[in-house]
């Protein structure tokens, strides 16, 4: 008897179980009312009585031991219980990384919300455009070079992937009636080698104002209006004559430097302007395209690329930023909007 004490006594000392509730199995196999300690104590009356004494030292011994072998299993199963169920609290502040709006989709709402405050709303048309609404309409000449397949990718005969957002003027002014005042962005792709000023494809807003007398006053001042809410009260701009076929006079816009304030830097290349986008009164044959009398109606123009907006607004110097995901990148851009 006292071998087969000493024998259970090492036993739940090493005790694994295999059940899924270790403390469970344990009590079921030593302490229940069947269990090996609780036979031992009902061998007892068998054993002879001047061993009584010993033995049942020993016993009590075991009986202590199991007792408190099955109290660690209890707390130690419960700990483990409460990890594998219990562990998620929903109720936590998150920690690491919590989503945030790429910085493009923040500049674009940017843009879209100052334009909306002066009227203008947002209309969109296909990445996938037709001869007409891409270049035809908008006057492009037949041996235009841009129609070149070095900075256009054609997708078929006169299909191609859009090159700019002035095809979505065209589908608008095709569709409504002056006044018009509406903002267009979206992607837009061109052939071009990927550095980090240039890439294949990049994102812009459109915008168009077409109404009975609309002057280039009106756009130098929308413009004026526009850079100031987007670069801050002290901004200036400069127009500078340009040529698009599909304007007439044409523009192209500079804002003094966001990163130096004009003095000159290496942004601004030492000239403390920095060119933003391109514009000019609607070319009267773009109305007569669309069905508009350019006898009764004018209107101004203007397309600007979001990445280039992002980058003095942000201080991004490498275009490839925007459309790698890193998120050490994009993660550094939070705003309420
Ligand atoms: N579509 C021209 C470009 O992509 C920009 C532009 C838009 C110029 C509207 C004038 C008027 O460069």
């Amino acid at each position: 008897m006292k071998d087969r004490i000493e024998e259970l006594l090492k036993e739940i000392e090493t005790f694994a179980g295999s059940a899924e509730d270790h403390a469970e199995e344990f009590r079921l196999k030593y302490l229940s009312r069947k269990g090996q300690v609780s036979s031992l104590f009902d061998d007892f009356k068998n054993v002879p009585n001047e061993l009584k004494r010993d033995v049942g030292q020993l016993l009590n011994k075991l009986k202590t031991r199991a007792q408190e072998r099955w109290d660690e299993l209890r707390s130690s199963s419960a700990s483990n219980t409460s990890n594998a169920e219990f562990n998620f609290d929903p109720t936590l502040p998150v920690g690491g990384f919590v989503g945030s709006r790429h910085p493009l989709s923040l500049v674009r709402r940017e843009i879209i919300e100052i334009f909306g405050r002066l009227g203008f709303t947002v209309a969109e048309g296909p990445e996938i455009e037709d001869d007409w609404h891409n270049f035809t309409a908008l006057n492009f000449p037949e041996e235009h070079p841009a129609r070149d397949m070095q900075d256009t990718f054609f997708i078929a005969d006169k299909i191609a992937l859009r090159t700019h957002t002035s095809s979505v003027q065209v589908r608008v002014l095709e569709n409504s009636k002056p006044p018009v005042r509406m903002l267009m962005p979206g992607r837009v792709y061109r052939n071009e080698a990927i550095s980090a000023r240039a890439h294949c494809f990049f994102h812009q807003v459109e915008g168009l104002y077409v109404d009975k007398n609309v002057s280039f006053a009106d756009l130098k001042q929308t413009l004026l209006y526009f850079s100031r809410e987007m670069f801050g009260a002290e901004t200036q701009i400069r127009l500078r004559p340009s040529y698009f076929p599909f304007t007439e006079p044409s523009a192209e816009m500079d804002i003094s430097c966001t990163i130096c304030g004009g003095k000159g830097c290496n942004v601004c290349k030492n000239s403390g302007w920095v060119e933003i986008m391109g514009c000019g009164m609607v070319d009267p044959a773009v109305l007569q395209n669309c069905g508009i009398d350019p006898n009764v109606y004018s209107g101004f123009a203007f397309g600007m690329g979001i990445e280039r907006i992002t980058m003095l607004k942000y201080g991004v110097n490498d275009l490839r930023l925007f459309s790698e995901n890193d998120v050490r990148f994009i993660g550094q851009f939070r705003s309420a909007l």
